[in-house]
């Protein structure tokens, strides 16, 4: 059984309505990195940190998977090929789209994180800077994303499996945010195909074995049903 990883980024989910980071209407356009997505940004101001992921998290929860979510799902449940989805995404697209296997490196708006004693629970729809950790009651609660310095989650299983992997699949990323930028040169280097499907090169195209680019609701089922034919 071929053993395919998959990164996804905010492309995947650009159709769904979600904005992307780093295009000219992107939410880096009109926030400041440090401010919202920093555990400084938090410490100075817990509020409008919450007020930014609590937009993000309503937007989340208005949107719908689209054909690119739904084509990896059909990918894993084909039962062919062994599918593992490292999404740096934070909303739950690819599990209302139908995949299962999914590891979310950069965390999630479903989550509550107590920056405390790192307690975890399912996030409210709205979180506001005086909501206490149910586990030791500090008004620590902070949304469970990681943040610009932190450590993505799961990176032994996520390196384990691309050293693993017969394929490695990035879709919708710009290759700007390491480690995940970095995951195609770790595949080259581990001798694992490498392939490309984004709306325009990303900044590690050249990396890559091949590239094809073009919207996620049409390359990826395209991709995909080559994948089962
Ligand atoms: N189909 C395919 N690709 C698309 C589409 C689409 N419809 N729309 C946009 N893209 C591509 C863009 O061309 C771009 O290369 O998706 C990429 C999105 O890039 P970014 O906005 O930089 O998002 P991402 O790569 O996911 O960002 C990585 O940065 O700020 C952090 O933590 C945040 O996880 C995020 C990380």
């Amino acid at each position: 059984m071929a053993k395919i990883v998959i990164l996804t980024g905010a492309g995947i989910s650009a159709e769904s309505g979600i904005r992307t980071f780093r295009a000219e209407d992107g939410l880096w356009e009109e926030h400041r990195i440090e401010d919202v997505a920093t555990p400084e940004g938090f410490a100075a101001d817990p509020g409008l940190v919450h007020h930014f992921y609590n937009a993000r998290r309503a937007a989340a929860a208005a949107a719908e998977p689209n054909a690119a979510h739904r084509a990896l799902a059909d990918l894993e449940s084909d039962g062919r090929h062994a599918v593992l989805v490292v999404t740096q995404n934070v909303d739950d697209l690819h599990e209302r789209g139908g995949s299962q296997n999914i590891i979310h490196m950069h965390g999630t708006l479903n989550g509550a994180l107590c920056a405390a004693c790192d307690h975890r629970w399912p996030a409210p729809a709205v979180m506001h800077r005086t909501d206490l950790c149910p586990a030791c009651r500090a008004p620590a609660t902070r949304p469970d994303i990681v943040w610009f310095s932190e450590m993505p989650y799961q990176m032994d299983e996520i390196w384990t499996a691309l050293r693993a992997a017969d394929l490695f699949v990035s879709i919708g990323t710009s290759g700007n945010v390491y480690p995940a930028a970095g995951f195609v040169q770790d595949a080259v280097r581990a001798g694992v195909p490498t392939l490309e499907l984004n709306l325009d090169p990303s900044s590690g195209s050249r990396w890559f074995d091949e590239a094809r680019h073009g919207p996620a609701t049409e390359i990826v089922p395209a991709w995909v049903r080559e994948m089962l034919a």
